[in-house]
């Protein structure tokens, strides 16, 4: 039996893909910082869908993250074969206020960290049969949006090194994919500091079961790039028609009024 590592399983989407792979009897291991919530995630896991379950708690926006990740993995002897490259988070507000510190801070985990676990897990990845990457971006990740210019800028990232990556390893036994989700009902909003946009993003929103899904569903059938949900397939649609420009300004003009002055 081969395990999924998820980052970021300990909430959120993160933790409906936990539950959608043990659903599909994988046996899993959990990477994010919350040991408590880990550990009763792990054992919930375990009795309600019989698979093996272990978690690392680590803050992967550090330094040297992944190389811890894989040393746990190897030490463990765990055969990996699926990696998700979940755990993210987004900042909300105009880039000169925010600190520098905080956004250093979500380019090493969205950007740095994935890349440093895509590239110590693969040689695990390449020593299965099958073998799956994949990656969470953001709807974010098609156009810029100002207010969160950093945080759409690493998911753009996230989405061409994705595909990239993807067409290097196209003749190998690893596929991978990137999940563009939209709005999602997690403690993203909290997180970035959007409440004030809670009652304008509940109107999208869709449940991380339903995301979770999705993209487990679309990874498996080795989609290149799965974006949950019509409207957010129009949205995404409209980036590639519409120029520049009007993008980033009706992103504005939903964004800048909610922001306080
Ligand atoms: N929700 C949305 O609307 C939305 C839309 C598009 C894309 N996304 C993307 O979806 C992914 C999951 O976000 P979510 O919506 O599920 O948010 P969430 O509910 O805030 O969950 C984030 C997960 O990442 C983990 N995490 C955060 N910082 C970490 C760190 N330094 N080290 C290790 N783990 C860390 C958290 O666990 P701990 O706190 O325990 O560490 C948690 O498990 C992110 O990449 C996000 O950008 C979300």
């Amino acid at each position: 039996m081969s395990y999924a590592l998820i980052t970021g399983a300990s909430k959120g989407i993160g933790r409906a893909m936990a539950h959608e792979l043990a659903r599909r009897k994988t046996d899993l291991l959990l990477v994010a910082r919350s040991e408590a919530v880990l550990g009763e995630l792990a054992a919930a896991l375990r009795q309600q869908y019989g698979v093996r379950v272990d978690f690392l708690a680590t803050d992967l926006s550090l330094p040297g993250a992944a190389a811890r990740v894989k040393q746990w993995c190897t030490e463990m002897n765990y055969p990996v074969s699926t990696l998700v490259n979940n755990a993210g988070y987004g900042l909300w507000g105009r880039f000169d206020r925010l600190s520098l510190a905080e956004q250093r801070s979500l380019l090493q985990l969205n950007v740095q960290t994935l890349v440093e676990l895509s590239h110590e897990m693969l040689s695990l990845l390449q020593a299965q049969p099958k073998a799956y990457i994949l990656n969470v971006a953001s709807t974010a990740a098609y156009q810029a949006v100002p207010t969160l210019s950093v945080y759409a800028a690493s998911k753009a990232f996230v989405v061409v090194f994705t595909r990239g990556l993807r067409y290097e390893l196209r003749r190998s036994n690893v596929s991978v994919s990137c999940l563009s989700p939209g709005a999602t009902s997690t403690q993203f909003i909290e997180r970035a500091g959007m409440q004030a946009m809670q009652a304008t993003a509940a109107k999208f929103e869709m449940t991380s079961e339903v995301v979770a899904r999705i993209g487990i569903d679309g990874m498996l059938k080795g989609k290149a790039e799965i974006i949950p949900g019509l409207l957010n397939r129009i949205t995404v649609r409209a980036t590639y028609l519409l120029p520049k420009w009007l993008t980033e300004k009706l992103a504005a003009n939903l964004y800048e009024k909610h922001l306080a002055p």
